[in-house]
């Protein structure tokens, strides 16, 4: 048993062991082409899961790590089939998804972040350079209009921020360990509408994944993607057009990593374990 549990830490491990960092070549990506001549502060990272592939952080902020291109690109090819009314993104960074996003929509994004993820660790207050940083990233673009930041902590922020009926659309991108993607999903579900789609970053982190196993319970079905962060689309009912487009673009060269079952088994990904977790209660809150 014990043989089983440090081979499973090892293999883990493994998969952060690739070296090398990724080339910045933007040139199958349009939107993020363009969208990148407005951060002229981010560099290339490789990214935490194992899976090498273009990363990018502040070079002055450090702390959190964007979005790839690919993930980016389908967080804006989302927003522009499904064309949501009322979006909401929690966890922005420097902007670089919200940019993505709020260039597709014909109204206002509503950003949350403290900007307390800074450096390596979680700081007490705002970190107003963060914050300056993400607005003159925002102005850059254009997009300073599209876009409304509000500076607090989900989920306790949330209901002060609800719009009339609830969001139609919300990217949760938010800190990512210590039960706070439940927390943030438990806090967001009663402000939703019928028809929402969430959208998750980062699910081979543990406590993301929880919040897929959270979600599934409540209802929703997921779709996996093979992307270097396994961006998951989440959604109640049947799959609407834009979603099932959406998520067929994801399946094409330019924006899917192939990634092997065995490698997303690793993370507990596969469809078949995430609907065990769900059967067995795992993450179920009290
Ligand atoms: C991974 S980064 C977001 C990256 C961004 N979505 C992108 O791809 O460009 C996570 C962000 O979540 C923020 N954060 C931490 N705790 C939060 C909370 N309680 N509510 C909202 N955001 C939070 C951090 O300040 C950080 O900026």
């Amino acid at each position: 048993m014990l043989k089983r549990a440090f081979s499973r830490v090892r293999r883990r491990l493994s998969l952060h062991n690739e070296p090398g960092l990724p080339a910045l070549d933007l040139r199958q990506f349009e939107i993020s082409e363009r969208l990148f001549k407005g951060f002229p502060f981010l560099e290339p990272h490789r990214g935490a899961s194992g899976i090498c592939d273009l990363h990018f952080q502040d070079r002055e902020l450090r702390g959190a790590i964007a979005c790839t291109p690919a993930e980016a690109t389908l967080l804006h090819l989302a927003a522009l089939n499904l064309k949501p009314q009322k979006a909401l993104e929690i966890g922005s960074y420097i902007g670089w998804s919200s940019a993505h996003i709020a260039s597709a929509l014909d109204n206002k994004l509503t950003c949350v972040d403290p900007f307390l993820e800074i450096g390596s660790s979680l700081m007490e207050e705002t970190s107003q350079c963060a914050k300056q940083r993400f607005l003159d990233n925002m102005a850059r673009c254009g997009l300073d209009q599209k876009i409304k930041l509000v500076c607090g902590k989900s989920p306790d922020i949330l209901p002060e921020l609800v719009p009339n009926g609830g969001w139609d659309f919300a990217f949760v991108d938010g800190w990512h360990l210590d039960d706070q993607p439940v927390r943030d999903l438990i806090g967001l579900l009663p402000y939703l509408q019928g028809e929402a789609v969430i959208i998750l970053h980062d699910p081979w982190i543990r406590d993301v994944r929880d919040g897929l196993v959270l979600l599934l319970l409540k209802g929703f079905n997921l779709y996996v993607c093979d992307t270097a962060n396994y961006l998951t689309f989440c959604w109640r009912g049947q799959l609407t057009d834009g979603l099932r487009k959406t998520i067929a673009m994801s399946k094409t060269d330019r924006l899917t990593s192939h990634i092997s079952k065995e490698r997303k088994a690793g993370f507990g990904l596969g469809l078949k374990t995430l609907d065990q977790l769900a059967a067995a209660g795992m993450a179920t809150p009290s």
